[in-house]
């Protein structure tokens, strides 16, 4: 059989703190991303979703230590860190930045930031590049003369756009999108996802797609990864985890969908999630679960199988069919 294009087994992230300590932010995640598939992560702020990508990017800080497998199409990135990965990265893996379009250099016309990742990976120079890069304003919908906008010409759609021209630029076969609609209005947000779903399917390339909105994946992936406090709690096909909610987490994701109007894209579950400077017993989200009991406090759920290729890690998952 072949290996997946993309396959993440138990990674684990932990950063040094100025005290001393330990922050535990990604708690053995694991997913594949199987070629032309669109794979959503969400969850609220704080609960991995950054790191976990930065370290498929093998791009975390130096106070970072990473365990685990990350391979693609059967090689182990972890293995012999940056020598191994960097033959990979932008060309095999690329990201768009969560706030990209709004990190381009303001003094440096859009064309010549696009065309600098093919110079330095020896993708294209010159007027090769030069010519690339009208291709790939034209595949994002810019029109080509855009090249020579700077940054401020350009609506922050057009600048996203540009953002993910410039993570295409070395014709990478997955592309890590964090947060990419963020910030920018409901039509101008359509229309982004429209265009990485069109990419998808276009170009055949692999989706990891970072949000805070459930129903964005729901508009968007195939299939969907839920995180809570550096876990992924609920996992498996878009459909099942709308049709067939597995975990009261999820289930309350769905329920907070944004109100459209107001632009607000701030997820309001009660409470807040826990801290990850230390271990945690039982399931994190048992504090703030309507459906939590005793054990929930003091026994982890582990991830399991519920439904095909799907995974819940609620003690309860098999009754919570029914809305409660
Ligand atoms: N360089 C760092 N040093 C220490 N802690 C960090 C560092 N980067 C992230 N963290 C912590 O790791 C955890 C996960 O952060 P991360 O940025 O991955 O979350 P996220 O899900 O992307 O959040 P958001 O939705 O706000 O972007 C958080 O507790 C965060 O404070
Ligand atoms: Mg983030």
């Amino acid at each position: 059989m072949m290996p997946a294009l993309l396959e993440v087994q138990d990674l684990n992230v932990w950063f040094d703190l100025p005290n001393g300590g330990k922050l535990h932010a990604v708690r053995g995640v694991s997913f594949s991303v199987a070629d032309g598939t669109r794979l959503g992560m969400v969850g609220e702020s704080g609960c991995g979703k950054t790191t976990t990508i930065l370290a498929l990017m093998g791009l975390l800080p130096p106070t970072a230590s990473v365990s685990g497998r990350i391979l693609l199409e059967g090689v182990n990135l972890l293995e012999r860190g940056e020598q191994t990965i960097s033959p990979h990265r932008w060309k095999d893996i690329a990201m768009v930045f969560q706030g990209a379009m709004n990190a381009f250099d303001p003094v440096k016309r859009i064309g010549r930031q696009i065309a600098e990742p093919m110079e330095l990976h020896g993708v294209a120079t010159g007027k090769e590049a030069a010519s690339r890069v009208r291709e790939l304003l034209v595949t994002v919908g810019i029109a080509p003369e855009r090249a020579r906008s700077y940054p401020h010409e350009l609506s922050g759609g057009m600048r996203q756009r540009a953002a993910i021209a410039m993570a295409l630029a070395c014709n990478p076969r997955i592309l890590l999108a964090d947060e990419p609609t963020t910030a920018l209005d409901v039509m101008v947000q359509a229309q982004i996802l429209e265009l990485l779903t069109h990419l998808s399917n276009e170009l055949g390339l692999a989706l990891v797609l970072v949000t805070h909105d459930l129903p964005i994946v729901a508009q968007t992936c195939t299939h969907a990864a839920v995180m809570y406090a550096g876990k992924i709690v609920e996992q498996g096909p878009t459909d099942a985890l709308y049709h067939e909610t597995r975990h009261p987490y999820t289930r309350l994701l769905w329920a907070a969908t944004p109100d459209l109007e107001s632009r607000d894209d701030v997820v309001s579950i009660p409470g807040v999630p826990p801290r990850l400077d230390h271990e945690i017993q039982g399931c994190p989200f048992a504090p703030r679960c309507y459906r939590a009991e005793g054990r929930c406090v003091s026994e982890r759920p582990e991830l399991r199988t519920v439904g095909k290729g799907h995974v819940s890690a609620c003690h309860f998952a098999e009754t919570l069919a029914v809305v409660t």
